[in-house]
């Protein structure tokens, strides 16, 4: 298995494997929101690819942290693997990958929504004990941030989603 960056011939199968694994469009109708928008980052969107063929996908894009400013911050969706690919360690791997790239690139935080005991395992923890507010009602352990190397205190806010996640 081998994880690279997407490129334009991917975007079929992306959409594929997302609407596989969610059983619904709108994750891959949110991947094309963000291509389409000034928050898409080409080298955060990336796929896993087994004997050429593409069974996992992770995009990060930037979504606004409005505080005393308004910051940029990474947050992490969708994530996706082939049902019948899971439970093989590919999501990890793409986490990791990812997590690793935006490191790279001085990011200080990513902000997901999802599955606390799969997320606490790269060190997410709840977004609230880092005084970052969701901005719709979830239960406080599924709205989590992973703080990077360049992470500082001045990120605590609300979390304000741009226009392509409208409707997801
Ligand atoms: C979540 C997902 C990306 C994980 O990918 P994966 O390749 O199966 O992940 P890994 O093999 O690296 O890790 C598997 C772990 O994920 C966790 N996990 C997977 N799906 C989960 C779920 N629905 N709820 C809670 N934990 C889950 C399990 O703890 C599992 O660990 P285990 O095998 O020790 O029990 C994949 O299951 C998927 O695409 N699901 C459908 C779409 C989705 O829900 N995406 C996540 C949005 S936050």
């Amino acid at each position: 298995m081998n994880i690279r960056d997407e490129t334009s011939s991917d975007y079929k199968a992306i959409a594929e494997v997302n609407r596989e694994a969610f059983a619904q469009e709108n994750e891959a109708r949110l991947i094309e929101q963000i291509r389409d928008s000034d928050r898409y980052i080409p080298e955060l969107s990336l796929v896993a690819e087994a004997q050429g063929v593409i069974v996992g996908h992770i995009l990060f894009s930037y979504i606004d942290l409005v505080g005393e400013e308004t910051l940029p911050v990474l947050g992490l969706a969708p994530l996706a693997v082939r049902s019948q690919q899971q439970r093989q360690g590919i999501g990890s791997a793409l986490v990791q990958a990812g997590l690793a790239k935006a490191d790279a690139r001085k990011e200080a935080i990513v902000i997901v929504l999802g599955h606390p005991q799969f997320y606490s395992r790269f060190g997410f923890e709840p977004a609230i004990s880092y005084g970052i507010e969701s901005p719709f009602p979830v239960p406080e352990d599924v709205f989590m941030v992973k703080p990077l190397q360049h992470y500082q205190d001045k990120y605590r806010g609300k979390v304000v989603y741009p226009p392509a996640f409208h409707g997801v």
